[in-house]
């Protein structure tokens, strides 16, 4: 009796614990999520493309929206998986990675090119663009063909250039009106022998570094400012830890959209077009949408913050850019004096006319 009774309760067990694996099996919760990785694994191509900003700001954006284009235009077979805010690579080693063939794509800021390939320069040259118009017109003309071109002679493929807009300078040493103001200040800037030359002329103490460890650099008073776009700063909330912003639109910062050449040659004729075109569309979509977020993130900032901003008027650029223009003679033969000349016959094409 005894024994009928556990052999009972053993069957008992061993029924409701079928029964509940089974439900565990098949609840909704642990069905295994469609996972589009698993479709076609085998004719996959992966490209990882790595960058450090965050991802609502344009070449954040500009980056998801080249991954959704390319993952449609091949119905899933190509996939770029983003990897923002320095997640895999910080903008100082990702060159090496994409050189060692660890990620595939990146998209570094141009002013980070310089040390070894001093024409980008060209772009990191004081109010060298004097709105988003002559800034587009540069960036799709000569000087931004010649750009391209001299990535190749470092085994790299230049894709595409993105723009962000127009750098401000952020501070915790007091309002930023003249070139004056700034002068003994300590400044985290991006690695850039051009930016180094303004910074000196400047009489500010400038600390290289990279774009992530700026919150940082600023919040524990390594460093008095730094100089970015307004969507880096909102987006990485330098606002918080500075006191004064001040809109003066002194320089360009945006980025080259690069893939490993050998990477480059490796794809089908098919696969090319693919990436080619997505990236033509992202291209045009980014340039559409960056002054735009820019505008709409310095009101975010105002509404958010009690940052002091001062905008600089016409007389007070004007003084910065006469402190600042020794620096194109300076640096014309290192940079080159064709692309120099180039920039400085756009500039006379739009002469007079400030970043809007
Ligand atoms: C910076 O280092 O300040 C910027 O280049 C970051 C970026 O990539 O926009």
């Amino acid at each position: 009796m005894k024994k009928a009774a556990t052999f009972i309760l053993l069957f008992t067990t061993f029924i409701a614990s079928a029964l509940l694996i089974n439900y565990q099996r098949h609840s909704p919760q642990n069905e295994l999520s469609y996972d589009d990785d698993q479709e076609g694994l085998k004719d996959q191509i992966v490209f990882k493309f790595s960058h450090v900003v965050a991802e609502n700001t344009p070449k954040g954006l500009a980056a998801n929206k080249f991954a959704e284009l390319v993952n449609e235009k091949s119905n899933g077979k190509i996939k770029i998986e983003v990897f923002p805010n320095g997640s895999l690579y910080s903008d100082i080693e990702e060159f090496r990675a994409l050189k060692s063939g660890q990620v595939q794509m990146i998209a570094p800021s141009t002013s980070n090119l310089g040390t070894f390939s001093p024409e980008w320069g060209v772009l990191d040259l004081p109010f060298a663009f004097s709105n988003y118009e002559a800034l587009q017109e540069g960036l799709n003309g000569k000087i931004g063909e010649q750009l391209l071109q001299s990535l190749q002679k470092d085994g790299i493929q230049g894709l595409a250039h993105w723009s962000n807009g127009f750098k401000q300078i952020t501070s915790n040493k007091g309002p930023i009106y003249t070139p004056k103001d700034i002068q003994g200040q300590s400044f985290r800037i991006m690695q850039s022998n051009v930016i180094q030359s303004q910074f000196d002329l400047l009489k500010v103490n400038a600390h290289q570094d990279s774009f992530n460890s700026t919150y940082q650099l600023i919040e524990s008073g390594k460093v008095d400012g730094e100089e970015n776009t307004i969507s880096n700063i909102y987006s990485k909330k330098f606002y918080n830890v500075q006191n004064y912003l001040t809109i003066s639109n002194h320089g360009y910062l945006g980025y080259v959209v690069m893939m490993n050449q050998k990477t480059w040659n490796q794809q089908t004729p098919k696969t090319k077009q693919i990436l080619t075109e997505a990236m033509e569309e992202a291209t045009a979509w980014n340039n559409q949408q960056a002054e735009q977020i820019n505008k709409e993130q310095l009101e975010l900032i105002k509404q958010n913050s009690s940052i002091q901003i001062h905008e600089l008027n016409n007389e007070q650029r004007k003084d910065w850019e006469t402190a600042l223009l020794p620096i194109y003679d300076k640096l014309a033969p290192t940079i080159g004096e064709d692309l120099v000349e180039e920039l400085k016959e756009l500039q006379r094409k739009y002469h007079a006319q400030a970043p809007q």
